[in-house]
């Protein structure tokens, strides 16, 4: 492989950017960003890389979930909470049903960057370019709000530091005594049809709180730190180069916006800018595969951005959708397998399974999210493989995106609290119980 510097994806086609119009300025903001503190640390870095390579062998369980796209209005107290409390609470249901340890990697605190299928939005008779995430520009419909502008990368820098700054003071201070199903808002269970199981899990997660917490005398909270990383796509690549830095007694370029990053499923070319950027850092990575992926693609892929086939460092974070993963997934794994390549795989069962209702509202069903999940876990089995982890678009709060779920909620009740700009996200109660169907799932096997 040839050298590589953070800047040197420029020399290669780099999907999904933005065009600005004043080039010196984007640049004035880049060299900006550059001087400042980074947001993580390497040694979070390699620790969390280190935790997947064991996810790798079936030794850990990796929980990565988060809203499609941050928006700024939502960085505050209430949002950032309820993030952290689902993700929390999901973890530790995982935790009982596996019997072992979760890593929480929440897509956040830099979540800011979409890809869009069109370049343009076209609505009554206007063109405007399309919403990128609230880095590049604006939600509204107009010129002005549309036209991407270098500051707002400046901004997004700013938010993800204030979110991260907040769940590390939060989990500092003891918020993992949220922990407790004491604390869980759990008034679905009794709609749901599968109402005792969930109880009986429940239950026992509590006592054995309590039974750990009675014989060490100590609060769970204090029993064990908890750990939480952030990632987000490394889409925007100025934003991302920034952030690329050389760290005093090691050797390498890490990224130190995020502990983690991910190709998306429209930017992994295999001679493209993303993948050219993403070979250089040292980072965990992830690559997002869609249906399209092909065998010797992703072989070539691992070749690129792992060469030295190191643990840890690739997850491959498929997204076929319950109609494809029978057909798509097993190609892949029999391709990593038989090639000796060691890859993290994470099951994503948002992203395939995209729908739109009768009035055009962008959706996910409950069961298909879930039927996905099963079929990806009972083909690992099937195949002697590891399904190391899962990654969801889900929020802490009461929104109304995703259909189904113990409530039932239908087509109509999308309307009430939808506030998605872009992918629609399992609210808490539906995340709460996918990982009660999952830890069921788990069990059974
Ligand atoms: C996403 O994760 O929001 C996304 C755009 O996914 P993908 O790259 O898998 O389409
Ligand atoms: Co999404």
């Amino acid at each position: 492989m040839t050298e590589w510097s953070p800047e040197l994806w420029k020399k290669k086609p780099a999907l999904q950017q933005p065009v600005y119009e004043d080039q010196a300025d984007l640049d004035r903001v880049v060299r900006q960003i550059s001087q400042l503190p980074p947001l993580v640390t390497s040694w979070e870095v390699d620790k969390l890389k280190a935790q997947l390579a064991e996810a790798a062998q079936g030794k850990r369980f990796l929980l990565q979930g988060g809203d499609c796209a941050e928006t700024f209005a939502d960085c505050n107290s209430a949002t950032i909470v309820n993030k952290l409390k689902i993700l929390l609470q999901m973890s530790l249901i995982l935790i009982h049903a596996t019997q072992k340890k979760v890593i929480r990697v929440g897509r956040l605190a830099g979540q800011y960057a979409k890809p869009r299928s069109s370049d343009m939005e076209s609505r009554s008779g206007h063109v405007y370019p399309s919403y990128r995430g609230d880095m590049v520009n604006a939600i509204g419909f107009s010129q002005g709000e549309r036209r991407p502008q270098a500051d707002l990368l400046l901004r997004a820098y700013e938010r993800a530091a204030l979110t991260l700054n907040f769940i590390r003071s939060l989990i500092d201070g003891g918020f993992a005594d949220l922990h407790h199903p004491e604390y869980w808002n759990l008034d679905f269970i009794p709609l749901s049809s599968d109402s005792a199981a969930y109880e009986k899990i429940v239950t026992s997660i509590a006592e054995s709180l309590r039974f750990m917490e009675t014989v060490t005398e100590t609060p769970i909270s204090n029993l064990e730190r908890v750990d939480f990383f952030t990632s987000h796509e490394g889409l925007h690549l100025s934003y991302e180069e920034a952030q690329t830095r050389q760290v005093p007694h090691k050797t390498g370029w890490y990224n130190l916006s995020a502990h983690f990053l991910w190709i998306g499923n429209r930017t992994r070319v295999l001679d493209g800018a993303h993948v050219e950027y993403f070979r250089g850092i040292v980072n965990p990575i992830g690559v997002k595969v869609g249906p399209d992926i092909r065998q010797e693609e992703l072989l070539a892929l691992t070749d690129i951005l792992n060469p030295k086939n190191e643990p840890g460092r690739l997850t491959v974070i498929h997204r076929f959708g319950l109609h494809k993963v029978e057909e798509c997934l097993p190609p892949l794994i029999d391709a990593m397998q038989k090639n000796n390549k060691i890859v993290t795989w994470c099951c994503d069962p948002m992203h395939g399974n995209n729908e739109v209702t009768e009035d055009g509202t962008k959706t996910r069903n409950f069961d298909k999210i879930l039927q996905e999940l099963k079929h990806a876990f009972r083909i690992y089995r099937e195949m002697n493989a590891y399904l190391g982890g899962v990654h969801f678009e889900l929020t802490g709060d009461n929104v109304t995106e995703c259909l189904g779920g113990a409530r039932g909620l239908s087509s109509r009740d999308l309307k009430r609290a939808y506030k998605s700009n872009v992918d629609p996200r399992l609210n808490y109660e539906q995340s709460l119980e996918m990982a009660l169907l999952i830890a069921r799932e788990m069990a059974q096997k």
